[in-house]
């Protein structure tokens, strides 16, 4: 698999879609303190820069997902330091949201500490991608079911710092 020479989003394009969603979020929390907790790593680019977008007390955390290599299933959560859940309001900043089997299982983990409200910004949406019932509150775009790189996504671990989004064919 290569990276292929079409560009699917430029810079351009991401940093005036980030600057909306940052319009967005900020009208729907206003005046509240919320709570970013991003997965790690594709969401790294994409919660720098939106965090910047948002006019509101916001504290930021991070968790990285740990997989087992054998079955491929979600084994922990790792949170990389202490993070107040219980009483906040958090936005859940993914990079991509595919089958959405992974943030299901999130969203079932941070329930259990009691925030006063879960939301969901994506990045990215592969919609016909779809398993379980999840629908985003924001997202940044729409992609087809390419395998999609760039601003924070891999694949095999390379290619996260392109700073527009490609795909590899
Ligand atoms: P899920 O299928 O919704 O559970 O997706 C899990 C994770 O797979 C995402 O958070 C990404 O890290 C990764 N992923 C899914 N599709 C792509 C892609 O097209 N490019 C890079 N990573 C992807
Ligand atoms: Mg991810």
């Amino acid at each position: 698999m290569n990276l292929s020479r079409q560009v699917l989003k430029s810079e351009s394009e991401i940093a005036d879609r980030v600057r909306t969603l940052g319009k967005e979020i900020t009208t729907e929390y206003k005046g509240q303190e919320i709570s970013l907790l991003g997965v790690l790593k594709g969401s790294f680019i994409f919660m720098a820069d939106l965090a910047r977008q948002l006019q509101l007390q916001a504290r930021m955390g991070f968790l990285e997902i740990i997989t087992s290599r054998k079955t491929s299933f979600m084994t922990e959560i790792v949170f990389s330091s202490s993070f107040q859940i219980e009483g906040a309001h958090v936005v859940i900043v993914e990079d991509i949201l595919d089958t959405g089997v992974t943030l299901a299982y999130l969203m079932q983990q941070i329930e259990l500490y009691s925030p006063l409200s879960i939301k969901i910004c994506s990045f990215l949406d592969k919609p016909q991608r779809r398993k379980v019932d999840l629908t985003p509150d924001w997202i940044g775009f729409e992609v087809p079911d390419l395998h999609v790189v760039g601003y924070g996504l891999d694949y095999q671990g390379k290619y996260r710092n392109l700073p527009y989004l490609g795909f590899v064919e």
